[in-house]
């Protein structure tokens, strides 16, 4: 069955009684155990398993390509349970523009649980090869990167951790399964934060966890869930398995409204630089073409001058919302140094933009007012 069939079809199931064709909401946190002491639905209790969790794990798991999928209530409490599988005195590689939030959970939670962090340019395999300690047990890709667009090539950082011993790690939150397959490109597990384009609508918060194999890490991850707690609730899984009922159709969506909007920007006058890897100028087209078949809703573009110039342009804009978060189906912009604080490495002028799925035409038009 081809990606696009399962995903139309999550959550799909004939209910015997009422011939209903989706499976229902699940609330109830207890689930009754026999007279002998079994449980016969596999159920106990909802904090381990519920029916539509391991619905919308299965069909992630699918989707990524991967033997199994643990469903979290946030994409930074799915990242929080990979560190949290490691040990005390592991050390982890992990790109220098990575999302602020998992920088701030290597940097500022689990350093104080005794994790080691290297920040570098995952972009560049050397600087990768050089930042491995003998007790690297994990590198971090996050591709493409957060709000720089740059693309890391997944399957030659796969290949330099495996080399040391180290498990290789991919944040897929912007590309999702239906661009990028991290997996199939060598990587050991994918991150998720759902709360993004799988789910779609800007309405659901959650994360996942998809591992190439069920093997002892995946199973500390696992524990990392079920006895942390940070899971997602029927509801919540409910309306993440809608969203991805119609994620390829959305995704393309997003990356034609994105190749438009990208090239309309990239002529502009008062643009410095416009970054998208679907544009032929960009540094890491070629990568992206390889391990992408599309190149995502997300960009970014630096406006001529400084801080106020950016917020002005931002300001104009009737149509784009000024607001943080993407992968909704209305388009959304962000200045980007601004949320990420005092540390940031995003340029002062640099405007983020999730590029949602309203007519292009409209998107064009009032970005082109914006500017002028
Ligand atoms: C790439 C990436 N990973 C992880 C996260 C964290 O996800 P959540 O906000 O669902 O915790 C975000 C949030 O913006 C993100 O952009």
């Amino acid at each position: 069955m081809r990606i696009e069939t399962a995903a139309a079809r999550a959550s799909h199931h004939i209910d015997p009684e009422s011939g209903a064709i989706l499976a229902p909401i699940q609330p109830s946190t207890t689930f009754e155990r026999a007279p002998d002491g079994e449980y016969p639905s596999g159920y106990v209790y909802s904090r381990l398993g519920n029916p539509n969790r391991q619905q919308l794990e299965e069909i992630f798991a699918t989707l990524e390509g991967g033997a199994a999928c643990a469903a979290f209530s946030s994409g930074s409490s799915a990242s929080a349970a990979v560190f949290q599988a490691l040990a005390n005195g592991d050390h982890v590689v992990a790109p220098n523009d990575c999302y602020h939030g998992t920088r701030a959970l290597l940097r500022d939670v689990f350093a104080r649980w005794g994790l080691q962090a290297t920040f570098t340019d995952v972009i560049d395999p050397e600087q990768v090869r050089r930042a491995m300690r003998p007790n690297t047990r994990l590198v971090w890709v996050e591709t493409p990167s957060n709000p720089m667009l740059r693309v890391t090539d997944i399957r030659r950082v796969a290949e330099i951790a495996h080399e040391a011993g180290a498990l290789c790690v991919c944040d897929n939150t912007w590309a999702t399964p239906m661009i990028q397959r991290p997996i199939s490109l060598g990587a050991d597990m994918v991150v998720h934060s759902t709360t993004k384009y799988i789910s779609g609508h800007s309405d659901v918060m959650g994360g996942a966890v998809i591992a190439a194999q069920a093997d002892d890490f995946f199973d500390r991850v696992r524990q990392a869930q079920t006895t942390g707690g940070a899971t997602p609730s029927a509801f919540d899984c409910w309306l993440t398995l809608r969203g991805i009922r119609t994620l390829h159709l959305r995704m393309r969506a997003h990356c034609e409204n994105a190749r438009a909007l990208a090239s309309s920007l990239s002529e502009h006058p008062r643009v410095q630089a416009v970054h998208y890897p679907g544009l032929a100028m960009h540094d890491e087209r070629a990568i992206a073409s390889a391990q992408m078949s599309d190149f995502g809703g997300m960009l970014s573009f630096q406006v001529e001058g400084g801080r106020e110039q950016a917020m002005e342009v931002a300001a104009n804009l009737r149509l784009f919302t000024r607001a943080t978060s993407l992968g909704g189906t209305e388009s959304l912009i962000e200045h980007r140094a601004s949320v990420e604080g005092p540390d940031t490495r995003t340029p002062d002028n640099l405007l983020r933009v999730s590029v949602g799925i309203e007519n292009i035409d409209d998107l064009i038009a009032d970005m082109a007012q914006a500017l002028t």
